[in-house]
């Protein structure tokens, strides 16, 4: 159906539909308020398909066999990708200050560092950590590894690619980690030392898919669960929770709290920041 302007009008009960498949898939979950931005940015997804209306659309999710595969592109679309280097500083002098000296203490016999950007969009917070384990001095022959895992495959292969405009460097201290990219073409391209230790792979959240297998000791988990309803969340949090390795850190995006959502962690403050941790398995025992 079209409206007097050109592009289709998204009925009410298609909405519903439509966000149900994107909260089951994904657990994105969109208020009735944004029903106007699945309407202005699945709308040239129809042409794409040769579909006239969102109903046509909502059944070729459900019933066509390139179903799933529009679901994932259509959740791109709708996502938010925002990132940049070294983003809430607060919190990253925190890490580098108090939780870099403790991993190197508590980690000290293996010499061996896993560490995940859980929707890390274009890869700025991955390097940016693998960035700062180098840049600390703390680890020289250790085995250092910074996973970057999302949903959005146009961002991973960005990620991949290391590329990027002065814009992504836009915090002070994003600045002066130029000095591990090199000015190619007018773009800052990721240089070889942080390469090495950054690896992208595409992972859902909601079902734990594609998040890497062994024990990881820090997750950066930021400005992702803000776009889950509860239940969602809960879920996510079980699934980090199960990655990390006992005593491991979590860190959250600022406007993301575990309050009401998980009681598997516990909380530290380090100066004004809350930052959460995985119980050890002795702590609490007789
Ligand atoms: C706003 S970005 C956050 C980037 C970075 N963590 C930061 O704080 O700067 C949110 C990212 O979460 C990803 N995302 C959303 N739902 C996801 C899911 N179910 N599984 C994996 N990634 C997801 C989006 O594709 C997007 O790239």
């Amino acid at each position: 159906m079209h409206g007097s302007r050109s592009r289709p009008v998204l009925p009410e009960a298609t909405f519903r539909l439509l966000r149900e498949s994107f909260h089951d898939r994904f657990g994105l979950w969109f208020g009735d308020d944004l029903r106007f931005l699945l309407e202005l940015r699945l709308g040239p997804r129809l042409a794409l398909h040769g579909l006239h209306d969102f109903g046509a659309y909502q059944r070729f999710l459900r019933l066509d066999p390139r179903g799933p595969s529009e679901l994932f592109d259509a959740a791109e679309v709708l996502t938010t990708n925002e990132t940049y280097f070294y983003r809430e500083p607060e919190q990253l002098r925190v890490f580098e200050r108090d939780i870099l000296p403790a991993l190197e203490r508590d980690r000290g016999g293996p010499r061996r560092l896993r560490l995940l950007s859980a929707g890390c969009a274009t890869g700025e917070e991955a390097y940016t950590l693998a960035a700062l384990l180098l840049g600390s001095g703390r680890f020289e022959g250790w085995e250092l590894e910074v996973h970057g895992v999302d949903l959005s495959r146009r961002c991973l292969a960005r990620a991949l690619a290391g590329a990027y405009g002065e814009h992504a460097f836009r915090s002070a201290e994003g600045q002066a980690l130029r000095h591990w990219f090199h000015l190619e073409e007018g773009r800052w391209v990721v240089g070889d030392a942080l390469r090495r230790m950054v690896h992208f792979g595409a992972a859902n959240l909601l079902d734990g898919e594609g998040l890497p297998r062994a024990p990881i000791d820090v997750i950066f988990c930021r400005n992702v669960l803000l776009y889950f309803d509860p239940p969602a969340r809960r879920q996510v949090l079980r699934h980090l929770h199960a990655r990390l390795g006992e005593g491991g850190w979590l860190l959250l995006g600022h406007a993301e709290s575990l309050l009401q959502l998980s009681a598997d962690f516990e909380s530290v403050h380090l100066e004004r920041e809350l930052i959460f941790r995985k119980p050890r398995a002795s702590a609490g025992a007789p």
